[in-house]
């Protein structure tokens, strides 16, 4: 049988992607980040969509090549379909359907969300088996969503718990933004939390009884308290900056655990995994570890290429899809908003 080797393309946010998968096993994934947005604290949405389509096709072209393959050599195009910036969405999308066209291959669009969640089946090679079992639960946590899903199968996912305003991502972003150390603030804090004292500050935790998630409170209390300590002191977030950052990194991922332990319960699920570029963080990678020895779970982590956007999860969604002969028309538009 002939291999299957698909192009996958991501432009959903602030990365231009793209990535070569055959047969399952990954052959290429290119990401062009656009530095353009750090001076902005945030991504603006129209520069994002102006720097993509400058990068659309020599990351393309690079992927390709880095592959050992020629444009021929691709069985078809998978293309974030949304969620994320229309404008940035549809430079992706428009690219996949030119591409289809003139190497008349069909196009197979692909959930931002679900692909997050399939990085954990792209093959570093032919040997590599490492792969979760269904059915297992997956932390997707990411700057722009937050959820607990249950994995029944590759295109079969059940969201159990969800944020109900903002995400973690956007949480670690915002108190970044707070105490002024740049965007995207998550990896900042991160690396400053290692040199803090953790238990310096407490910070009040959602009452929620489900599944689901807020974040929001988090940021307002962490608002309030810096305004009033810095009243008092201008130099306290200088002075303090390990320690707050230290404190509200473990408050965020106790959040996230907390929901995470109750969701295995009732689940009853044997293996877990993390997602999205908040797995990223070293601190919850910690904490799902030692949680996951605690309770004899199997545990997934993503490789840090595969945590925050990248083509290659599009590519391996892509592939799933394809074997189901899922292919997109020629018609199809973006999406901003789309659920799992
Ligand atoms: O998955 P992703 O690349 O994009 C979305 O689909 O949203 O996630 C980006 C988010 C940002 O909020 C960023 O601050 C966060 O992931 N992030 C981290 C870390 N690395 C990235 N948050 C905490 N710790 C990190 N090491
Ligand atoms: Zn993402």
């Amino acid at each position: 049988m002939s291999k299957v080797r698909i192009l996958g393309i991501e432009s959903s946010c602030d990365d231009t992607s793209a990535a070569v998968i055959e047969d399952g096993v990954i052959k290429s994934n290119i990401v062009a980040s656009q530095a353009v947005h750090e001076k902005y604290g945030g991504v603006v949405p129209e520069l994002a969509s102006r720097a993509h389509q400058q990068h659309i096709v020599p990351v393309v072209d690079t992927a390709i090549k880095e592959a050992g393959m020629k444009p021929e050599d691709i069985s078809a195009v998978a293309f974030t379909r949304g969620p994320g910036l229309l404008g940035s969405l549809l430079v992706g999308t428009s690219f996949a359907k030119g591409f289809a066209l003139s190497m008349n291959i069909p196009m197979v669009e692909v959930n931002h969300l679900q692909a997050h969640v399939l990085a954990h089946f792209i093959k570093a090679d032919e040997h590599d088996h490492n792969q979760p079992r269904f059915p297992f639960l997956c932390l997707l946590v990411s700057g722009g969503h937050s959820q607990l899903v249950l994995v029944h199968d590759y295109l079969n996912m059940e969201i159990i718990g969800t944020t109900i305003d903002d995400a973690a991502g956007e949480a670690f972003d915002k108190c970044a933004k707070i105490m002024d150390l740049g965007y995207p603030g998550g990896p900042v804090i991160d690396k400053l939390a290692k040199q803090g004292n953790a238990d310096a500050f407490k910070f009040n935790k959602p009452k929620i009884d489900n599944l689901d998630y807020s974040f929001s409170g988090l940021k307002t209390s962490f608002l309030y308290f810096l305004r009033d300590r810095m009243k008092e002191n201008p130099e306290f977030i200088n002075q303090n900056k390990l320690d707050l950052s230290a404190s509200i990194q473990r408050t965020i991922i106790e959040i996230l655990m907390d929901k995470f332990h109750k969701a295995v319960q009732q689940t009853g699920v044997k293996e877990v995994a993390v997602a999205g570029g908040v797995s990223a963080n070293s601190g919850l990678r910690i904490a799902l570890e030692q949680y996951a020895k605690e309770e004899q779970l199997g545990l997934f982590v993503p490789k840090f290429s595969y945590t925050t956007d990248n083509a290659a999860m599009i590519a391996i969604t892509g592939y799933y899809k394809y074997h189901q002969k899922l292919f997109a028309p020629q018609d199809i538009t973006p999406q901003a908003r789309m659920g799992l």
